[in-house]
């Protein structure tokens, strides 16, 4: 396998090298590649995501991405959603998994208000939210299939009463729901958001389109403690890329304190992907123990550092493996 590691910006560096650490713990053996990108790689040859790089990612089964810094300079263009469209990864999937609930969030990825199609005017600026039946019907399908496998419900997140675009959307997703032989639900995105916190136990899998899934998401990290918590899974055809969902966080970066979990639990989602869940599971059971014994950062309740919360979760996911074996 070619695993390409982009660890980007801010606290990415820091909190995808512990990853990668767990990774090697099961594949020592995959091709392993690094490559720069993003607003320091910007600042320092004036390309945020050369040819080359592009090249390389194309030609990689996994990609493992950090996060990166976005500047809000009309002349920059997201890496980030370069890299979804050229990939065509159109299925963003964002798990939240507590106590009493476990919600897949499947968020369309390439088009609605990240359609790219936009302009500015003297007095006004336009962007336009393209929804497309094609767009819609395979992430419908792939959600529907989700939910299937799953506890077989759908709530499809919307906005129908209000843009043509998502009545669309809501009606495509209806008839793949049905196609699959699942329960569906829709609800308005606005009281979706809340009550998925109230109740996120009525929750099997959520589809929506893209920036209600990027909004729902970060909401939901609440439920988890926050987004140093939360994995996503970006998949297209014949592409993977696994980030966690939250951003650089400038304002901690450099200070050794960034939550590695959501980082961690990349590895988790991409052990599944390539269908060794017995390892996935281990790697969530390690991140439990560890998070049961009180070893977290500041910013879910604790006071460990990033690199101790790291090698506790790597040597428990050690002993976990030794003992499986013995148990073999
Ligand atoms: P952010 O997710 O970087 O940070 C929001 C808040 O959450 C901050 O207070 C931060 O300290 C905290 N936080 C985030 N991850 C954490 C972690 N692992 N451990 C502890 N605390 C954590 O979002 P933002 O501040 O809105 O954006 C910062 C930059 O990141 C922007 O340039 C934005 O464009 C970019 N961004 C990139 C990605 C990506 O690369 N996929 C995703 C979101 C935002
Ligand atoms: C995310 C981020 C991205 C998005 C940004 C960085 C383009 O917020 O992955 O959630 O809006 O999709
Ligand atoms: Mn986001």
């Amino acid at each position: 396998m070619k695993v390409v590691v982009a660890p980007g910006d801010g606290i990415g560096p820091e909190v995808i090298a512990p990853a990668v650490d767990v990774l090697k713990i099961f594949h020592p053996e995959w091709d392993y590649k690094q490559v720069h990108l993003g607003y320091e790689c910007w600042k320092r040859t004036g390309d945020p995501l050369s040819p080359a790089t592009r090249t390389t990612l194309k030609e990689a089964d996994l990609i493992l991405f950090g996060a990166i810094t976005t500047p809000p300079d009309p002349e920059y263009h997201s890496v980030v959603l370069t890299i979804r469209k050229e990939l065509d990864l159109y299925a963003n999937l964002r798990p939240v998994v507590g106590k009493n609930f476990d919600i897949l969030i499947v968020r369309e990825n390439t088009e609605g208000l990240y359609s790219g199609i936009e302009w500015q005017e003297k007095d006004r600026a336009c962007t336009l939210r393209l929804v497309t039946e094609s767009g819609s019907r395979r992430i419908a399908r792939f959600a529907s299939s989700c939910a299937r496998r799953r506890r077989r419900h759908l709530t499809i997140g919307n906005k129908a009463n209000i843009m043509k675009s998502d009545a669309f959307f809501l009606q495509i997703c209806l008839e793949e729901a049905e196609k699959a032989g699942v329960s569906v639900d829709k609800k308005y995105i606005d009281a979706l958001v809340l009550d998925v916190l109230q109740h996120p136990d009525r929750y099997d899998v959520i589809v929506t389109t893209n920036i209600f899934g990027d909004i729902l998401s970060d909401a939901a990290a609440f439920l988890e403690g926050g987004l140093g918590m939360l994995p996503s899974a970006n998949i297209g055809k014949g592409h993977a890329l696994f980030e966690p969902v939250h951003g650089s966080a400038p304002d901690i970066a450099g200070k050794g304190v960034a939550n590695p979990i959501a980082a961690i639990r990349c590895i988790s989602l991409l052990l599944k992907y390539v269908q060794e869940r017995d390892q996935a599971k281990l790697v969530e059971a390690a991140i439990q123990k560890v998070m049961a014994a009180g070893v977290k950062t500041p910013d879910i309740g604790g006071k460990a550092g990033t690199k101790e919360v790291a090698e506790e979760v790597i040597k428990e996911i050690i002993r976990m493996r030794s003992v499986l074996q013995v148990d073999l």
